[in-house]
């Protein structure tokens, strides 16, 4: 989507938005000829103004006819604003327009951005692989022009554009199918993020064996294709910051279930199994592309989880690069066995203070919480109470769970120092509990299960049916509030 900014409308657009806060239709001012009667249509079509209703219509306008969109903001907060803009989109997207022009109507500077970026999100889409698409699918807008020339180059449009393009790559890894999406085309893909100041370190299968991560080592073995572990660092605090936040992906790139096979039903859902490390590479895009500062380092341990004749077998004993030896009973339980050498290699090369690890682990968060909270596991009261504020004012949002002794033994292996599955309830925490035995004393950690979020089958205010950038804004948002104040 072409975003651009002017004072004055261009004569081309065949769109003209207007943001109405919730019952000032009669207030309302819009700089149209047919004012009045757009005005009092939407009063007799019910229009009220409530966040992300949408009224359309048509007028003469200079003597051509021109849609008007009327579009609610509620009160005029963050969340009713973003999701406004994102339901004005989606009503335009394929409706014949091309070229929308958003006044500033009623909607300060701040509130403006806001719009536009929900407009953003809501547009992105991929239709790479759709050769065939009938005409009237087709997406027909390719232009926004925001009418406020002044907002192009403000801190807060310059801010969340950078989050939006981070939230398109992290959607883009997910979206894409497995064929495409593998480890090695996993960090090809994340390279474009050197060009705004990312440093980068790989570690290829034979470092990882001489690093000891038989853990990683053994869900990667009945793959032909080989692993990764991907290491992006930004700084910008100019060295002030001396310990990193880390930030932590499951990258399993396919997820088969390995020897304990999954059902072959919703199978092929298993490509966003690696939502956690695609979270992480848009984060690092997001903070990158707007000069966060902080200093941060992102890692994605990234597999694919096969069934073959090398594949490894429910019963095998891996010593993970901790030391820890792991039995593993279930092969599809594999995401744990990937973070937990990805969190101890993490721990002992860029010592962080706060780890915070996302991954799609569980389908049993999904039974838990659905698809409206992830779930967040933490090992430090005020970081989950951080966590959960900025999942609350970003729009991703966060329920807490427990951890305790009870549950941790209950992945006691009488073979092992510990299996890598629990019993049969609390599938979401003995997982967590898991990962927790690859925390190091004194590191402040938190464990995010976003197995529920990273794909959506309904259209949401921001997103399509499919990859929902889940994680970017709320880790953005967490940053913003707790490492650049
Ligand atoms: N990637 C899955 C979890 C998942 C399932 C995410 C459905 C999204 C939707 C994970 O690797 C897995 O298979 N977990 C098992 C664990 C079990 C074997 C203890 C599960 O949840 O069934
Ligand atoms: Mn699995
Ligand atoms: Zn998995």
């Amino acid at each position: 989507m072409m975003i651009a900014f002017a004072n004055d409308c261009p004569k081309n657009a065949d769109v003209l938005v207007f943001a109405i806060a919730k019952d000032a239709l009669d207030e309302a001012e819009l700089a149209i000829e047919q004012a009045d009667l757009v005005l009092s249509a939407a009063k007799t079509a019910r229009f009220e103004g409530k966040p992300g209703e949408v009224f359309e219509t048509f007028v003469e306008e200079s003597g051509t006819v021109k849609r008007v969109i009327l579009a609610g903001i509620g009160k005029g907060k963050r969340l009713n604003v973003e999701s406004a803009g994102g339901s004005m989109v989606a009503k335009i997207l394929t409706s014949g327009a091309k070229h929308l022009a958003i006044h500033q109507s009623g909607m300060d500077q701040w509130q403006l951005a806001r719009f536009v970026f929900g407009a953003k999100l809501r547009s992105w889409r991929i239709d790479k692989y759709r050769t065939t698409m009938p005409e009237k699918q087709k997406p027909t807008l390719e232009a926004i022009t925001v009418l406020d020339q002044n907002l192009e180059t403000a801190k807060e449009w310059q801010d969340l554009n950078a989050v939006s393009e981070g939230v398109a790559l992290t959607r883009e890894l997910v979206a894409e199918p497995a064929n495409v999406i593998y480890p090695e085309s996993f960090v090809a893909r994340c390279e474009e993020l050197k060009d705004l100041g990312v440093e980068f370190q790989v570690l290829d299968q034979e470092e990882m064996e001489k690093l000891g991560m038989g853990a990683l080592l053994g869900v990667s073995q009945g793959s032909v294709k080989p692993p990764r572990m991907l290491a992006m660092r930004w700084d910008g605090t100019n060295g002030s910051q001396k310990r990193p936040l880390a930030l932590v992906g499951k990258g399993v790139t396919f997820d088969t279930g390995g020897i304990s096979l999954k059902p072959g039903p919703g199978m092929g859902d298993m490509k966003f199994d690696m939502g956690g490390a695609g979270a992480v590479a848009g984060t690092m895009k997001a903070l990158a592309g707007r000069k966060a500062n902080v200093h941060v380092v992102g890692v994605c341990g990234l597999v694919e989880n096969m069934p073959d004749g090398n594949a490894q077998r429910p019963g095998d004993v891996v010593t993970s690069m901790s030391g820890q030896t792991i039995e593993v009973l279930n092969t599809d339980a594999e995401g744990r066995l990937v973070l937990s050498d990805a969190l101890h290699w993490t721990q002992e090369e860029f010592d962080p203070e706060v780890v915070i690890n996302l991954a799609t682990l569980t389908g049993a968060i999904i039974i838990s919480l659905g698809d409206q909270h992830a779930g967040c596991f933490c090992n430090d009261d005020d970081l989950a109470e951080d966590l959960l504020e900025a999942g609350k004012k970003s729009g991703d949002p966060l329920w807490r769970f427990p951890l305790n002794a009870a549950y941790d033994k209950q992945i006691n292996s009488p073979i092992a120092d510990m299996q890598n599955i629990g019993g049969k309830g609390a599938g979401s925490i003995t997982a967590a509990q898991f990962l927790q035995r690859f925390i190091k004393d004194g590191v402040k950690w938190s464990h995010l299960d976003i197995a529920g979020m990273v794909w959506a089958d309904k259209p949401g205010p921001l997103w399509d049916k499919g990859a929902t950038g889940y994680g970017v804004r709320l880790l953005n948002q967490y940053i913003t509030d707790n490492f650049e104040k």
